[in-house]
């Protein structure tokens, strides 16, 4: 069994993606465990280097992980032959021209989402990664989350029998910085001119999400919405929140299934989870969250009676029974990170291309115009 090296260039890792998820839960936790296990039984070793605009940060990073190598100069890593992958997980705005740098380069890419904040860059970064022949991906985390993949073993037990519609509620309360709780998340995700705002953020999500687990995206109606106009930023400094803070959203998809999304930063929880999905089929419905997912089947389905003059006896969330666990989840950007290095370097299937990742590009411009021009709007098949 023989162990081959993979020189990955990592740009964005001090950011709240970038550290936790992609350096820290993956390629860190794919180290430690001695590498990604081709099909044939050798194993590839990732050998990153880490990408910083500070020298003393990045290169403290990278030995508190026990990576060797880190710079403050792009255009040298992109040089080195012996580095074959580059990753992003910078800001959205930045993304497309990286890519751009890292293919002309010759390297194959990886990124965060989305791809680019428009379609036209994200349909041109495509279009040269094909041209160049680089393998490319992007990251499509949520299909991996445990809730999802219990989802997607329900649709294909034909647990749902006809599938009617799905519902997804998505968010939580984001702190606006201004009363004694600092903000919780980067500020330049409300402001539009650093790239900004849910509709791009998330309907990216969404696209493959409902692509793949429940039919293609064929319409969207999308009503956008800036409920809260001033937050406080990282340096206490009030400053206006002009992107859209929550978007309400409707989709129709092929089969006939119909969607609607709820995105916000706007929302206090009371449901089971951060993201919920509820999915209700001729047989059987089910609710997922990000990890646990509960079902209700045609013959576990109560008969409530509609009376406003008697408090509900019914307990509604006790009549759904738990899809038990009986598998292992792994972290699902490490699922994603192993399956990409496969893939590089023993040529396996791949789906999640920047094609998949300007469709959902493609879904939040959409969404825009239709929040814009409040009206439906249809979502053409993109050909690259
Ligand atoms: N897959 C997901 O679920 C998910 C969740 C959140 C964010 N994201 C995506 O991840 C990306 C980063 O989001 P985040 O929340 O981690 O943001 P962040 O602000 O925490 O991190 C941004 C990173 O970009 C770097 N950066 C910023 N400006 C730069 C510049 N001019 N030059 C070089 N580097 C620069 C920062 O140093 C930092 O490393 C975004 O594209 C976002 O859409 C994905």
């Amino acid at each position: 069994m023989a162990t081959q090296r993979l020189g990955i260039i990592m740009h964005g890792v001090t950011g709240r993606m970038g550290l936790n998820q992609h350096l820290v839960r993956s390629i860190v936790a794919i180290r430690r465990q001695g590498g990604v296990t081709l099909p044939n039984g050798d194993k590839v070793m990732p050998d990153p280097i880490l990408v910083g605009r500070n020298a003393e940060k990045i290169a403290a990073l990278a030995s508190e992980h026990g990576i060797e190598r880190s710079t403050t100069d792009l255009d040298a890593a992109l040089k080195n032959p012996a580095d074959t992958v580059f990753f992003d997980a910078a800001t959205t705005q930045m993304r497309a021209e990286l890519l751009s740098r890292a293919i002309q380069a010759g390297k194959h890419v990886y990124a965060e989402k989305p791809v680019a904040d428009s379609l036209d860059k994200a349909i041109a970064v495509a279009k040269l990664a094909k041209a160049k022949g680089v393998k490319n991906g992007i990251v499509q985390d949520k299909l991996s989350l445990p809730g999802l993949r219990k989802i997607k073993m329900l649709r294909d037990s034909g647990f749902f029998g006809r599938m009617l519609s799905v519902r997804g509620e998505f968010g939580y309360w984001v702190f606006e910085g201004d009363w004694g709780q600092p903000a919780q998340r980067p500020s330049w995700n409300y402001r539009k001119a650093d790239g900004g705002g849910i509709i791009i953020d998330m309907l990216c999500h969404w696209r493959y999400v409902l692509d793949h687990l429940f039919g293609k995206v064929k319409a969207v109606s999308c009503l956008g919405a800036t409920h809260i106009p001033n937050r406080v930023d990282e340096n206490g400094k009030t400053y206006a929140a002009d992107s859209d803070d929550a978007a309400y959203a409707t989709f129709e998809l092929e089969g006939g299934v119909i969607a609607h999304i709820n995105s916000s930063w706007c929302v206090r929880v009371r449901r089971d989870d951060l993201v919920t999905f509820q999915v209700d089929g001729t047989h059987g419905s089910a609710v997922a969250g990000l990890s646990k997912c509960f079902t209700q089947h045609r013959v576990n389905t109560p008969r409530p009676v509609w009376n406003p003059d008697v408090p509900q006896s019914m307990n509604f969330v006790d009549q759904w029974e738990e899809v038990p666990d009986n598998l292992t989840y792994e972290n699902g950007f490490k699922i994603q990170w192993e399956d990409f290095i496969r893939h590089v370097v023993a040529g396996t299937p791949w789906t999640f291309d920047l094609v998949e990742g300007a469709k959902g590009v493609q879904l939040a411009e959409l969404g825009i115009k239709s929040w814009q021009e409040r009206r439906w709007l249809d979502v053409p098949d993109l050909k690259i």
